[in-house]
């Protein structure tokens, strides 16, 4: 077989073909499920009469193929492992086909599959075409009609997008369902689930009174899991009116929680389909976090309906055209219904750890990439999150008014439309009357944009100098890079004052805060009439997605800290100060030297501790370490038992001089109310969970007894959790054994309460962990196919730094091992899988040549496009 070759962006030509109209019969079967579809293709002015008509289909069985009701015979048409080829066919004409198909059999979860024996389809980006033979591409839009043949008993419910038009009975206890979806749309948005579903109903009415029904169907066990997730449908659909303008255009709405499923949700026409992890949720199985998931994207698929299915993608690499802007509009709305500071201040601190990791390893790539052998690989970090934080850019760049008229001018002039990211970049530009032209750059540069700063104050003068210069390190395939226009939010703090002083940039008064623009290598701003020797506050609120560098003192953190007006700023000021502190100790556990404490962090937190800033759940995030993931991202070769070792001496030398500050936070922020995920709830728990932290951190006697006392009360799963956590990852045997015991055995039925079982047990520091997790693989409750079980198993093990990375390689081979197995059953899940053994470059020489050696065991095995992609560019 010949190595599987890339797609280029710049060889992409318009279809010749479009279908106009489509109508597929699915007739259910587990083994042997039949379509039959009836496609209306009609070829396009531009071109000629002896273009052949291409249609894309994989492991499917074509059983019949007519045109306009004549069968072809075998000379007329070549089928192919990748799809169909007619010679010749009229301008204008119906295609029918029939093939086989069988779900159950389907473990890659692409196509149509069977969940728990209910049918559903995945077909984002390039799964129609096991579904039926068809021009898979995101730029050919039709209208459909689909009906669905099932088992009366087996599939009570059948459905498919838009809406329902017909059903009835047949002979054999089968009966079907009919339905139209009258807006055109690409294959990749068109779904089917059939299966023994129950539904909760609710309803909406759109601004101009359009009356909407809502349907959420899920198994029976879980109908007691909806009503978040209705409730955060109803808030997302009144936002998008308010923010933007858009209403809801069908009569009915509709989500169905699936149990395997590859991703979080999928934004089908009028049909949205969920990872049940993504959709349901109780207080007493689902965290605080999995209730705001949830909620996040519950609203991102919906909010779909306008960016991504209204207004579609050209071609795969503007992917980031509907998921960058959805993002950015799923962060807004969290942000507005929760706390926007916290919200902030989560979503950077998860950015900069994980995407930046992405941005400087091999597999780096532009948020529009220019070429890509398997597009599911390409469903990342830098499309998703990098993607939004351009958006936001632009939007802080052209201001909100001009950006939502970007936006209205966006989606009417391309509604109905398949089109590209500089479509929609181009609105902004008209509406703001910006020249957008190097801005642009941003779409096709890859790699994290360092800055370095520094500044002075002149006395004599009354001036501050700030000295900005940019560089962006090479990529893969991207050696020079060019300097890209970097908005950087700033306000210059006074020493005296405590206050953002007046900004006098080139004689203009820009008031407190101003956004400067960085458009050369290096650029260096004047201010005048500053009044007192300033600390400048720089990127505030992440203003771009920048490193940034500027040689802060430890005092000047400690006074950004307590003095920024920026919230989000006075916690990056925590977190910097904290890596100083940190990068002392990796030092000195590096030299074998003894660690001391800086005690100006000690004395930082006991202040935010005493003057505790009104927000509860800001003040949770400021007296939260950098993650070790984070910290590793900031060294030049990660030293993985360093980092370990220095940040638990930190967390413990903050809870022994601090243990009563903590202990009075705890007691403060207890609360016995019944549960709800309310923004002010959230808060008081994360604040007195965090507390709880550093108390069990060195092991507090009374800690103990209040982490058992709060994992025995049973209260909601955000605290048991917790508690559980805290008790399983203590060096004490007998506070784990018995808890995790409780636990297991309490929630053996519910998968998703499992799910957090597992990642618990196999978070743990103690090295024993590696046994735990082979242990574990065989659990009844865990299971290879299950998209879910194996990440919060194999992915948490892969998270879990000190462990995955035992220098006896046990913890590489155990992930080789299983990204080798699943390559087979699920190749999207297991090319994801690999991802920490792609980092092999920032390990020391030991760990680079046994983390090389099972990218190499991998290669040798015979691959899915979907891995082969990952190890070449990991080895090359
Ligand atoms: N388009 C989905 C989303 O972001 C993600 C997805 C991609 C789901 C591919 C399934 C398959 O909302
Ligand atoms: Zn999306």
């Amino acid at each position: 077989m010949s190595d599987p070759q890339p797609v280029y962006l710049s060889d992409y030509q318009p279809p010749a073909y479009r279908v106009t109209h489509t109508e597929l019969t699915f007739d259910l079967d587990p083994a042997a499920t039949r379509v039959k579809a009836r496609l209306h293709i009609e070829r396009q002015a531009t071109a000629s009469a002896d273009e052949p008509l291409k249609l894309d289909g994989e492991q499917l069985t074509l059983d019949a193929l007519l045109i306009d009701g004549n069968p072809l015979s075998g000379n007329d048409y070549q089928v192919s492992d990748e799809g169909l080829r007619i010679e010749q066919v009229p301008a204008r004409f119906t295609l029918e086909s029939e093939v086989q198909l069988s779900p159950k059999d389907n473990t890659a979860l692409e196509g149509l599959y069977q969940s728990n024996g209910m049918f559903c389809t995945q077909c984002e980006a390039e799964g129609f075409r096991r579904i039926t033979f068809y021009p898979d591409r995101p730029d050919v839009m039709s209208t459909f009609k689909v009906t669905v043949i099932g088992d009366r008993e087996r599939e009570p419910v059948l459905l498919a997008n838009g809406n329902p038009v017909e059903q009835g009975d047949l002979e054999n206890g089968r009966h079907f369902a009919i339905w139209e979806d009258p807006h055109p749309k690409p294959c990749y948005l068109f779904a089917l689930v059939a299966g023994d579903l129950h539904s909760v109903g609710d309803r909406f009415t759109t601004r101009s009174g359009r009356e909407v029904s809502l349907q959420l169907w899920v198994e029976q066990e879980n109908l007691a899991k909806t009503e978040h997730a209705m409730g955060s449908l109803k808030r997302a659909m009144a936002w998008d009116e308010q923010a933007y303008g858009r209403e809801y255009d069908l009569d009915l709405f509709m989500i169905v929680a699936v149990n395997d499923f590859n991703m979080g949700a999928m934004e089908n026409k009028g049909l949205n389909i969920f990872n049940s992890a993504a959709v349901l949720a109780h207080p007493d199985t689902a965290t605080d976090g999995a209730f705001q998931t949830v909620e996040g994207i519950v609203a991102h698929e919906y909010f779909h309906n306008w960016s991504g299915n209204r207004v579609t993608c050209r071609d795969w690499f503007q992917l980031s055209l509907k998921e960058g802007f959805t993002v950015f509009r799923d962060q807004c709305f969290s942000a507005e219904t929760n706390s926007a500071p916290v919200k902030r201040i989560q979503d950077v601190s998860f950015f900069r750890t994980a995407q930046f990791a992405e941005d400087a390893g091999p597999t780096a790539h532009p948020v529009r990439p220019d070429h890509y052998i398997e597009i599911t690989n390409f469903y990342t970090l830098t499309i998703y999150e990098k993607g939004a934080e351009i958006v936001r850019m632009l939007c802080n760049l052209v201001g909100w008014d001009a950006f939502r008229q970007g936006a209205d001018r966006y989606f009417a002039r391309f509604d109905g439309q398949a089109v590209t990211i500089e479509d929609f970049v181009d609105c902004m530009a008209e509406a703001s009357g910006l020249d957008l032209g190097q801005f642009m750059r941003w779409y096709s540069q890859a790699g994290t944009p360092e800055i370095d700063a520094h500044g002075e104050y002149d006395y004599a003068h009354g001036e501050y100098h700030l000295t900005l210069r940019q560089r962006t390190p090479a990529t893969p395939g991207q050696v020079d890079k060019e300097p890209l226009h970097i908005p950087i939010a700033m306000g210059l703090v006074g020493t005296k004052s405590g206050q953002d002083l007046a900004l006098t940039l080139d004689g203009n008064k820009l008031g407190k805060e101003t956004v400067i623009h960085l458009r050369e290598d290096e650029q260096t701003f004047v201010f005048t009439d500053v009044a007192e020797a300033p600390v400048p506050s720089l990127l505030r609120n992440f203003s771009a997605p920048v490193k940034l560098h500027f040689p802060y003192s430890r005092e000047d953190l400690a006074f950004l800290l307590t003095q920024d007006s920026d919230g989000f700023n006075r916690w990056d000021a925590g977190q910097r100060l904290a890596m100083l502190a940190l990068d002392d100790l990796i030092a000195a556990h590096r030299n074998g030297v003894e660690k001391v404490m800086d005690s100006r962090v000690v004395e930082a937190f006991r202040t935010l501790l005493a003057d505790a800033p009104a927000d509860k759940a800001v003040l949770a995030e400021m007296l939260t370490l950098p993650s070790e993931a984070y910290i590793a991202e900031q060294q030049p070769i990660v030293d993985v038992d360093a980092i370990h070792a220095a940040r638990e001496f930190v967390r413990q030398s903050l809870a022994m001089a601090l243990r009563d500050e903590f202990m009075a936070t705890f007691e403060a922020n207890r609360s016995s109310e019944p549960y709800a995920p309310t923004p002010e709830q959230i808060a008081q728990r994360s604040l007195k969970n965090v507390a709880l932290s550093y108390l069990m951190s060195i092991e507090d006697e009374q800690g103990v007894a209040l982490c058992e006392g709060q994992f025995a009360a049973n209260h909601n799963m955000t605290d048991v959790r917790h508690a559980l956590t805290l008790l399983v990852h203590s060096d004490r045997d007998d506070l784990a054994s018995p808890a995790l015991k409780t636990f297991g055995e309490k929630w053996a039925h519910d998968p998703l309460v499992m799910d957090q079982w597992f990642t618990i047990q196999v978070s743990r520091p103690q090295p024993e962990v590696i046994d735990r997790v082979k242990y574990l693989m065989a659990h009844p409750a865990f299971s290879l196919k299950n998209p879910n079980r194996v990440r919060a198993l194999i992915g948490a093990f892969a998270q879990n730094r000190v462990n995955f990375h035992r220098l006896d390689g046990q913890g590489y081979a155990l992930l080789a091992d299983v990204v080798i197995e699943l390559n087979q059953l699920n190749p999207e899940i297991a090319a994801r899988l690999i991802t920490p053994l792609t980092r092999w470059q920032r390990f020391d020489e030991t760990r680079q040549v046994l983390m090389r050696s099972e990218l190499e065991r991998i290669q040798r095995e015979p691959l899915s496009s979907n891995v082969y992609e990952v190890v070449e560019k990991a080895l090359a």
